[in-house]
Parts: C-alpha cells; structure tokens; sequence
C-alpha cells in the first residue's frame, strides 16, 4: 500500500529567551491509508509538536510533511484534530458544534435534509444521538469528548489527529471510549495519528505503536507492530502471550531505554555531587 502521510526528516527548532531550543531532530515517519498509528514517549519529548507540524499549526524549521502529495502549510479540513480537552463551543448545542464544522468542509454541496442526516450519523457513531440538543454544560466530560470525535469524523478528514483524547477521563470512560473507537475505526477505517501516554491503549488500538526518545532533540526511538487480529477484545486479549510482549516491548522502551526526564535530572545531580566528593577528596 502507498504511502499516504509522509512525515520526513522534520527538525523542530523553538526560539526562546535563552536561546534557540530543538524540539525535534529528524522524525521522519511514513504512515499509509487507514493505519492507525500511536505516539508514545515521555511528557515533553515532543509528541504534541509533531502532531502541531502534522496539523498545520506549526512550520517545521526543515523537513516537512505532504498528504497525499502535497505539502501541509497551513490547517485544513483535510486534517482534523482532537484534543485532550474538548473544543467546543460552549453556547452551542452537540448539533450544533458538529453542524459547524460540517458546514465549513462541506459548505452548500448538501441539502439541508443531507446535511442533518450526516450530523445526526456523525453523533450516532459515538452514541450520543440521545444528547444531541445539549450544550457543552450540560453533558459529561466523556460526552464532550465523544462530541469532538463526532465533530472531527464529520468533516471526513484524510488523517485524523488525536491528542491525548482520552487522557482527562476516568480509566472506564476511558474503555469504553477505546472500545467505541475500535468500532467506529472497523467501519470507516480512518487514517490516524494518536498521542497517548497509556501503553495499554496503545497497543490496543494501534497498528503501529512510534516510540519517541526524549528531548531535547527528540526522534524516533523505535516502531512496534501490532498484529494483533480484530476485532479486539480487552480481557481476551489480556491473556494473550502476544499481547503481553507487545505491552513489554513498550514498557522497557520507556522504562529502561529512555529513563524518566526527572530521573536524568537527579542522575546529573548525582553525578555532579560525586565528581565534588572526589574533587575534594
Ligand atoms: N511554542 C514553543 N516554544 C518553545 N518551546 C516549545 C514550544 N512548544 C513546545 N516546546 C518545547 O518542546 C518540547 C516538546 O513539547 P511537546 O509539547 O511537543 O511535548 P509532549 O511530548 O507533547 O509532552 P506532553 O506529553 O507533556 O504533552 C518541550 O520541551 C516544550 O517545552
Ligand atoms: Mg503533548
């Protein structure tokens, strides 16, 4: 299969007062049509930032992205994104956050009877048709969520973007969120990038998990596949051998290959007042 998001060679270089800061060295990553790809790494690697230069909503210092052929300068509707917490427009209703969007992509190419029937299917999807009518305060953090899904899977995107989607929500929101995506991705089979910090949810749902090393100048560590058939199921597949060196794999990675940021922080100290003893002694 061809490749549909090709991410290649990126650096990320960031001014700041004290000095230019690189984010990121040389990621370069080449998802194809209908993966569904993660990104897991420790807090501040630079996830976030791929996913920005991904989006549009920052420019690579070199290297650069192209979608199906094109380079991405800029946000578009090609590229929908979701973020850890929700983007809606609180004075609006579920509908009416959906129908926003949907009349930016898809603007007077629907009927109005087409254009209610496709925001309806988009909110039916994440199981929120009961709620559609509410506005942002009136339902719950989960069903927010479930919103910003609906409202991004509406604008049929090429590749949806997710950004910790899940990561404000109690660990069983949490499930059955994963769940009802894993149903959502066997019918339409979206092309996505998800950043999570969950090794769980990672392996669950990705096709291929992209571990990063840590910053500054962070990169590619390594990629797992995940071969797991589907449909996925949580407590089959927590017996399964597979399964299990998958969650591994992820785990040493993170905990053993790429130690925790606080972690090398106390180590310099450490080293630090080891090399004072010695000088002293
Ligand atoms: N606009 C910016 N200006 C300067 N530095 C930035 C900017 N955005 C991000 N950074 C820095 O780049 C690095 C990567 O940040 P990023 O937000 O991508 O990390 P992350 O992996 O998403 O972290 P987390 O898991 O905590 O969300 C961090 O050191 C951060 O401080
Ligand atoms: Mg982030």
């Amino acid at each position: 299969m061809s490749v549909l998001l090709d991410i290649s060679q990126i650096d990320m270089v960031f001014p700041t007062p004290k000095g230019p800061f690189t984010a990121l060295q040389g990621v370069d990553l080449k998802i194809k049509k209908g993966e569904f790809v993660s990104l897991i790494g420790h807090s501040g690697c630079g996830k976030s930032t791929v996913l920005n230069v991904v989006a549009g909503l920052y420019q690579a210092t070199t290297g650069g992205v192209i979608l199906n052929g094109k380079e991405v300068s800029e946000p578009g509707p090609e590229r929908a994104v979701v973020f850890q917490n929700h983007s809606l427009l609180p004075w609006l209703t579920a509908y009416e956050n959906v129908e926003l969007a949907v009349k930016q992509v898809f603007g007077n190419t629907k009927s109005k009877a087409e254009m209610k029937e496709w925001i309806e299917h988009n909110l039916t999807l994440v199981h929120m048709d009961h709620a559609m009518h509410k506005r942002p305060d009136e339902i719950s953090g989960g069903m927010k969520q479930r919103v910003g899904i609906a409202r991004a899977l509406a604008m049929q995107p090429e590749v949806l973007l997710m950004d910790e989607p899940f990561g404000a929500l109690d660990a069983l929101t949490r499930a059955h969120m994963q769940d009802s995506l894993m149903e959502i991705q066997n019918e339409l089979n979206n092309t996505v990038i998800m950043i999570t910090h969950d090794v769980d949810e990672a392996v669950l749902l990705s096709d291929r998990i992209v571990m990063m090393t840590n910053g500054p100048a962070a990169t590619v560590g390594e990629i797992l596949d995940v071969e797991l058939e589907r449909p996925r199921d949580r407590l089959t597949l927590a017996e399964d051998p597979e399964y299990n060196r998958l969650r591994s794999e992820v785990l040493k990675f993170l905990y053993e290959k790429q130690r925790k940021v606080e972690d090398i922080g106390k180590h310099k100290a450490k080293s630090k007042a080891t090399k004072k003893e010695s000088e002293a002694a």
